[in-house]
């Protein structure tokens, strides 16, 4: 029971859209209607600017990690956290305050993966950041992380709930990032820096 209660709160905190609110709030717009449409750092990055970007990064980094500590101080099986941080990442994704339409998952998932597991976390975080730095998409970056951590938390951490949280984070950054593998493979994505109304 407190498990399902875990998973519920997580969600709902994954749901607190932290682009469409600070966009609303600073410009009066809908994050979602502007840039490439995404409720997420990158795209406020885009829209709004450094400052307001880095508050969304960091409080969406902070839904995840406040959902593996409600995790693990509801229970103390290693289930719990795992899916608590997965609640809140499907929180984000498909928010329930905001019509089901929300971000991408990745800022949510850097705070779930680093509560989870810090040295996958950590390797991972490195190299998608030089991919960033060397080509300039925070998607193929994103999709690095996401793709990379189920493979550190296999050869380091061994643990079953982790490795599996990790295969369906993967899945779920792979799907919401489904329309910038398509603009990557056709050399049309988004490039860091370049703002667009
Ligand atoms: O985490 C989101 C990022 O990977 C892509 O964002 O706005 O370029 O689609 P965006």
């Amino acid at each position: 029971m407190l498990t399902v209660i875990g998973i519920l709160i997580s969600y709902l905190i994954g749901s607190i859209s932290f682009s469409i609110l600070i966009a609303k709030w600073v410009k009066g717009i809908d994050i979602r209607n502007h840039g490439s449409g995404n409720a997420g750092a990158t795209n406020t990055l885009r829209i709004l600017g450094k400052g307001p970007a880095i508050a969304v990064f960091l409080l969406d980094i902070a839904k995840g990690v406040a959902a593996v500590m409600i995790g693990s101080l509801l229970a103390s099986d290693d289930w719990t956290p795992v899916l608590c941080g997965l609640a809140a990442i499907a929180g984000h994704n498909w928010p329930i305050w905001f019509g089901f339409k929300g971000g991408k998952g990745i800022a949510t998932t850097v705070g779930v993966i680093m509560s989870l597991a810090l040295v996958p976390a950590l390797i991972a975080g490195v190299i998608a950041i030089i991919s960033i730095v060397i080509t300039r998409f925070v998607s193929l970056g994103s999709l690095i992380f996401a793709a990379l951590t189920p493979v550190f938390i296999w050869l380091m951490d061994k643990s079953m709930p982790l490795l599996w949280a990790s295969l369906i984070i993967c899945l779920f950054a792979f799907l919401r990032h489904r329309s910038n593998i398509v603009k990557l493979l056709q050399g049309n994505e988004n490039k860091l820096g370049v703002r667009k109304g």
